[in-house]
């Protein structure tokens, strides 16, 4: 019997296939990552409906919050960044676009009877990732993205309150929503890497000095130990006395990528040492028995991950591959993990219909446990594009070849213009952090490292 070439090569990819997912990784060769990381992104893609007519360009479907579809378009900006692919360039500016909303800082009408600060800052941080790896800028007389990090951190800093807990931004923005007496990590945190890219992009200090007080804030309030592990939250109800101790990737890549602009522009042995910490804290989100795969160590083990953290892996993997860029040292601490991470990732990309969609369990060698979704397909993204990091330049600033035009004072008039509110309900409640308060009641009692 003879093969046809054709035959031979399906043969062989199916063999393949069975052996390392059907994804296919290899690590040595850009070509295969590039690869991985279509398929995977066409997967994330097919969750997005807001192109379609009627539709609202920006929104992904239910379940899915208004700031993972921010969370999403961040991580097609960087899809491109890698690998040089522009299919998702268009619904990607046209989300950004259409969510721009009030002060040009990205608060949406529609959003406000739920709008967090961390809701908010993770398109934020979309445009500030677009600005530093040069996304196509926006038409002539469109806020460009640098201009709308600018008006996310200048509608936010006025929102620094310090009436209670020494200081701090609360979670919800709007004090009628459910969540404004809780101050989180993630909000405060997303903040700080605004600010501190911010710092780095412009060289303007009015950022670094910020994101010095969010940093010291962090600390002093418990948020972050001393040895560098981040907690959820605190209630300022209770004027932050106690903490709730849950702890999630995100927070920590969140900050990583913070510290380590602020030792790019410092070139400190204190940031140096603070980011050093950060990295070696991390340790609790990766496996010991897949050594070195990353986990969500507070619901993944239980089945108890919802909609929202079955996405945070991939803002530490974004955010892990951030800072080698721009904290070169960092390669040894970093890439062993994401390199093992990557490969765990893409090995159980091998399920669903089209034989390639990515569970939320890395740990598992190659077992797709059957979790699908917006979240796992995005995080088997970013840690699998993260392994081109070599093959593209770090990101830019304005004197290290930035195009993104800034307006200081962007979104500054947030101060003085009252905000437009549409069906102002505080009945339903999402966002960004949502469970992080429903755990707060029961942590305190329980385990600090599992959402019972
Ligand atoms: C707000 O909601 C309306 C009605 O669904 C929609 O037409 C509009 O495009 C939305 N605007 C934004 C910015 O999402
Ligand atoms: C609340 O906590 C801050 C520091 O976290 C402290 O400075 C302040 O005095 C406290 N306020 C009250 C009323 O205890
Ligand atoms: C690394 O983390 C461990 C556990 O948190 C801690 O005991 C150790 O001191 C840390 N080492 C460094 C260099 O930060
Ligand atoms: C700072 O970051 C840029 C990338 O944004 C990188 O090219 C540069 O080498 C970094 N600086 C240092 C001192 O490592
Ligand atoms: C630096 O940023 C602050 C805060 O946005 C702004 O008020 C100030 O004008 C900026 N300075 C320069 C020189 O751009």
């Amino acid at each position: 019997m003879k093969f046809s070439r054709a035959a031979l090569g399906a043969l062989g990819a199916s063999l393949f296939a069975s052996a390392v997912g059907a994804v296919g990784l290899n690590l040595d060769d850009p070509e295969s990552i590039k690869k991985a990381a279509k398929t995977i992104a066409a997967g994330m893609r097919k969750y997005y409906t807001g192109d379609k007519p009627g539709d609202v360009p920006g929104n992904l479907p239910q379940p899915y919050y208004w700031w993972e579809a921010g969370a999403m378009f961040n991580a097609f900006i960087d899809y491109w960044y890698y690998t040089g692919d522009d299919q998702y360039n268009a619904i990607t500016a046209q989300a950004m676009q259409h969510q721009i909303g009030d002060y040009n800082a990205f608060m949406p009408p529609n959003q406000t009877k739920t709008l967090g600060n961390d809701d908010q800052a993770f398109w934020g941080m979309a445009a500030m990732s677009a600005a530093e790896n040069k996304f196509p800028d926006p038409a002539e007389g469109q806020p460009s993205w640098l201009s709308l990090a600018q008006a996310v951190f200048n509608t936010q800093a006025p929102r620094w309150d310090d009436s209670t807990c020494g200081g701090g931004l609360r979670w919800q923005i709007f004090t009628f929503n459910n969540g404004y007496n809780y101050k989180n990590t993630i909000s405060n945190g997303c903040f700080f890497n605004i600010a501190a890219r911010l710092a780095k992009y412009t060289g303007n200090t009015t950022y670094s000095d910020w994101a010095e007080k969010m940093w010291k804030w962090t600390g002093d309030v418990g948020l972050m130990s001393k040895d560098y592990h981040f907690f959820d939250g605190s209630d300022d109800t209770i004027n932050c006395t106690q903490v709730n101790h849950i702890q999630w990737t995100y927070n920590a890549g969140v900050f990583m990528a913070g510290a380590a602009a602020m030792w790019n522009i410092s070139e400190s042995e204190e940031w140096k040492a603070r980011l050093t910490g950060i990295i070696n804290a991390t340790d609790i989100f990766f496996s010991k028995d897949a050594a070195n795969v990353m986990f969500e160590v507070a619901c993944e083990q239980n089945g108890k991950c919802d909609v929202d953290q079955r996405s945070f892996k991939a803002y530490l993997s974004r955010w892990m591959g951030h800072t080698v860029k721009v904290a070169p040292w960092t390669r040894e601490l970093i890439m062993p993990r994401l390199k093992a991470s990557a490969e765990a990732a893409a090995k159980q990309c091998n399920a669903g219909d089209d034989q390639s969609q990515c569970g939320l369990k890395w740990t598992q060698n190659g077992q797709n446990d059957g979790s699908f979704g917006v979240g796992e397909q995005m995080a088997a993204l970013e840690v699998i594009q993260s392994q081109l990091l070599d093959q593209v330049a770090g990101p830019v600033g304005e004197k290290s070849g930035g195009t993104s035009k800034g307006n200081p004072s962007a979104g500054s008039q947030s101060e003085d213009k009252p905000i437009s509110f549409n069906s102002i309900t505080t009945g339903d409640k999402a966002g960004a952090g949502f469970l992080t308060t429903l755990v707060l009641v029961g942590i305190l009692g329980g385990a600090w490292w599992m959402v019972s």
